[in-house]
């Protein structure tokens, strides 16, 4: 299938490119390379040293033979995505390419704008593009298990059945997102169903609950692939920055209470997701909805996970609680129903002791490269 994965220089786009090509899927890279320069804005970087995208994609084919075509531009400039359209005419077109820190949507309006601008517009384009160039091609969206804030009820996959004065509908699930990062995704999320119900577009949204891990088998293959790992308090995720602060003996900061309870899965599900949503495509028309995590988690079950694990690594951690920069409930009910991925043959990778110990060592062995005054969280809600 000929797959074009935007956001492939990122840290589930380029996993998740190498996987569709080792698959046998013909892949071409959509990016504007933003990622590489919001580290530099922040005076920040990836705890894995990443070779440029150029580098990568040569060592991938002088691995395996196997041609990953790049196209490095912004998804805001319509002009160079039709080029990319005319050139790939894709059939399935994978999104990873937003601005996903919820922290860099909050430093201030600036940001706020950024954010909403780059990743609104630029969904609008694909949409536009997939409208005019190629009508059959297959839209997979990365959304975000956040799309759905923590509602005192069952979060199902998309859709819920209400009932109301004596009648019924199946109607989109409320959002209570909790970031202009977390909207962002909302309005896209809007934007597409629209989209596949006036001009008959087919497409998955992939709710993503938090990604962990660095290694899929692809990557492993040469420290020339190896995957990028954040960990400041601006893009590093809770269980990858809580694996970074101990093994630079740093405390493990837990925002609030920790009783914050969120979904979490393996980069190495997101990869097979992503190939699963692929190769069993949405029908015309219809905007699936597929809530993509394996596990869920409080952020202080994760830091005691992590506490543990160090320990039996001789390293001394302990579990420091900060005031939440983030306005959010702390002590909330949290079930999420997974069961559309599960049933199209998704075996989850769960996060076992092993699991963890394997992420902590590759860290240890990088872990002069950590920038220390970058780990507490330096932006609030307020
Ligand atoms: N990482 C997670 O835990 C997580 C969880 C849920 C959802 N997601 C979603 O998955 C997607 C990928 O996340 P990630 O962690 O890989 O992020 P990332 O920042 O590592 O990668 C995103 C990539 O997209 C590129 N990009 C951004 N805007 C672009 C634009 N306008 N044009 C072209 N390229 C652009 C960046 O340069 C970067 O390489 C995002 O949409 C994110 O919202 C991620």
């Amino acid at each position: 299938m000929r797959i074009v994965v935007a956001g492939g220089d990122g840290f589930c786009g380029w996993p998740t490119a190498l996987h569709l090509s080792n698959q046998g899927h013909e892949v071409s890279i959509v990016d504007n390379l933003s990622r590489r320069k919001w580290d530099d804005e922040l005076h920040s970087n990836s705890v894995t040293p990443i070779a440029s995208l150029e580098d990568r994609v040569e060592k991938w084919k002088e691995l395996t033979g196997k041609e990953i075509k790049t196209f490095i531009g912004d998804l805001n400039h319509y002009d160079f995505l039709r080029e990319v359209f005319r050139q790939t005419e894709p059939e399935a077109f994978v999104h990873f390419a937003e601005q996903r820190s919820a922290p860099y949507s909050m430093i201030d309006r600036d940001h706020a704008v950024f954010t909403q601008q780059n990743n609104v517009i630029g969904n609008l384009n694909v949409l536009y593009a997939i409208k005019e160039l190629a009508p059959e091609c297959h839209l997979i969206k990365l959304g975000t298990m956040g799309e759905y804030g923590a509602p005192n009820i069952d979060i199902e996959e998309g859709y819920i059945e209400i009932e109301h004065n004596g009648r019924k509908d199946v109607l989109p699930y409320p959002k209570q997102p909790g970031s202009f990062y977390h909207l962002s995704k909302v309005h896209d999320s809007h934007n597409i169903m629209f989209a596949c119900k006036i001009w008959g577009i087919r497409a998955t949204d992939l709710n993503q609950g938090i990604v962990y891990g660095l290694h899929t088998n692809e990557t492993k293959m040469d420290p020339m692939l190896v995957n990028r790992v954040d960990y400041d308090g601006v893009f590093g995720t809770a269980l990858n920055r809580f694996l970074i602060q101990a093994a630079t003996g740093h405390d493990l900061t837990v925002y609030g209470s920790g009783k914050q309870t969120r979904s979490f899965l393996n980069i190495e599900d997101t990869v097979r997701c992503v190939q699963i949503a692929a190769e069993n495509p949405a029908d015309k028309g219809e905007f699936r909805v597929f809530n993509q995590f394996t596990e869920y988690f409080s952020v202080k079950e994760l830091a005691d996970k992590v506490q543990k694990i160090a320990k039996e690594k001789g390293l001394k951690t302990e579990i420091a609680y900060l005031e939440n920069p983030r306005i959010e409930p702390e002590d909330h009910y949290y079930h999420a129903v997974n069961t559309r991925l599960r049933e199209l043959g998704l075996e989850p990778h769960l996060l076992t002791d092993e699991v963890l110990h394997d992420i902590l060592q590759t860290v240890i062995e990088h872990k002069d490269r950590v920038i220390k005054e970058n780990v507490l969280p330096s932006i609030t809600w307020k």
